[in-house]
């Protein structure tokens, strides 16, 4: 069942090319837009569904019959394994092994487990207050480049590296300034990640390239204790496959990335639910690269002047915000400021042969067994916590449309609403 290191290698630089290739370039030109059309649909493909494989076989197929007319699919054909040689290659099968811990009081032994898997290179998903992570050893080279093969992640996007102290820090950032120890000192731990620059002893790949390095120490007893007990500060990106919504409980990380990691804790649902702010405090104003938990207000109320990240520019400096993120499969339509009545005809008219989902907080009426409804409360919190787990949940059932109500963006409202845009195809506003 396992799969060679080279083909692994392969298949993921076949991946890395389309990304980078066809998602950003090619769609944009008109002489190839159908080839470009059919790369992007299986690009996506390859990013969201589980089979990988065939996703790259598909794209190795379509190379293969278009190359005589373009370069790029002749470079693509000869990178994609052949689909004769299917069945020496199947996902790498390792066994994931699922550990319950009690989040109050993890277990010393269960976590000293994991602790000796991570130091031993291996990967371990854990959660954190935001999100499951999937962490390995940030000064093992070759540890970090596992992440990125597990979870089908472009090779530009660098990681959060989790600390479970302020020495710790010390191991892998310099030039510390006071407005950063300042926003440490409030915000630690929790859910605000810092960007610095890096100390070389990190594993370059961490950084994915840049000389900084993302960093922020979890509020989670059993993450500090897994960092504390390797005694390394541990990469760790969210644990979905790359794509799809972050997992907010040890089932979405399983159904994600089952077979491709060794080890699960499982600590129970996570308490916020949305991934951390980032902040970038390498610039002489700090810029928020994305919101999250802690919003900008309370950190200008810490550091003073603060901005959001705006400009393409600014927004190369987080390569993850590049990338669509946090999708489920189907189409998602956000409605912005309608009533009930409005959301009652959006929904029915969406209806086609399949089901659709409504996540909201309107109490819809609709007597049609094909609307399944995700009902949450009308507040941040409860967004935060529940939207990827919603979307899940609905992704499950196949339906053609997950039609999503809109929240206030006061607020811790704002990183919310940012999360679901970004998932969303079709935006839909009242006038
Ligand atoms: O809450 C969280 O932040 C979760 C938990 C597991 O800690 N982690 C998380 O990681 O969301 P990930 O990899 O899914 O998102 C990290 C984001 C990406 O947008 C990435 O581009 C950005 O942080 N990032 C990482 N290192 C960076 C750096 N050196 N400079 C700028 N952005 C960076
Ligand atoms: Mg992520």
């Amino acid at each position: 069942m396992a799969e060679s290191p080279d083909k692994a290698k392969s298949s993921m630089a076949v991946i890395h090319l389309i990304e980078k290739r066809f998602l950003r370039q090619i769609s944009n030109r008109p002489q190839i837009g159908r080839i470009g059309r059919i790369f992007a649909d299986a690009s996506r493909r390859a990013f969201r569904n589980q089979s990988f494989y065939e996703s790259i076989y598909l794209c190795g197929d379509f190379c293969n019959s278009v190359a005589h007319s373009n370069r790029f699919c002749r470079m693509v054909a000869a990178l994609c394994p052949r689909r004769d040689a299917r069945k020496g290659i199947t996902l790498a099968a390792m066994k994931t092994i699922m550990l319950q811990v009690n989040a109050a009081q993890p277990s010393a032994a269960t976590i000293e487990q994991a602790a000796a898997m991570i130091r031993g290179g291996g990967l371990v998903a854990f959660p954190t207050e935001t999100v499951y992570g999937l962490g390995a050893d940030a000064m093992n080279e070759e540890a970090v480049q596992k992440i990125f093969t597990a979870k089908g992640r472009p090779a530009d996007n660098p990681l959060i590296v989790h600390v479970s102290s302020r020495q710790m820090l010390e191991r892998v950032a310099d030039e510390i300034s006071a407005q950063t120890k300042a926003l440490i000192e409030r915000f630690w731990a929790g859910p605000l990640t810092v960007v610095l620059r890096r100390k070389p002893e990190v594993a370059p790949t961490v950084s994915a390239g840049l000389q900084t390095i993302a960093v922020r120490m979890p509020k989670n007893k059993i993450a500090l204790a897994l960092i504390e007990k390797a005694d390394t500060p541990i990469a760790a990106p969210s644990a979905n496959f790359s794509g799809r919504p972050s997992p907010t409980t040890a089932a979405h990380v399983l159904a994600d990335l089952d077979g491709r990691i060794d080890m699960i804790l499982d600590g129970g649902a996570t308490r916020i639910g949305i991934e951390s702010t980032v902040i970038d405090m390498t610039a002489s104003v700090p810029v928020i690269l994305r919101p999250g938990w802690i919003t900008r207000e309370a950190i200008a109320e810490v550091i003073g002047e603060v901005r959001q990240a705006q400009s393409e520019d600014e927004l190369k400096r987080s390569p993850g915000t590049r990338y669509r993120h946090y999708s489920p499969r189907a189409r998602v339509v956000l409605l912005v400021g309608y009533a009930k009545e409005s959301i009652e005809k959006i929904c029915r008219e969406s209806l086609e042969q399949s089901i659709i989902g409504f996540i909201g907080h309107t109490p819809i009426t609709i007597d049609d067994s094909k609307i399944v409804v995700v009902p949450l409360s009308n507040s941040a919190e409860d967004y935060a916590r529940h939207i990827y787990g919603a979307m899940r949940e609905l992704d499950a059932q196949n339906p053609s449309v997950i039609v999503v109500e809109a929240i206030s963006e006061e607020g811790e409202g704002a990183a919310v609403m940012e999360r679901i845009c970004r998932a969303a195809s079709e935006i839909r506003i009242t006038s």
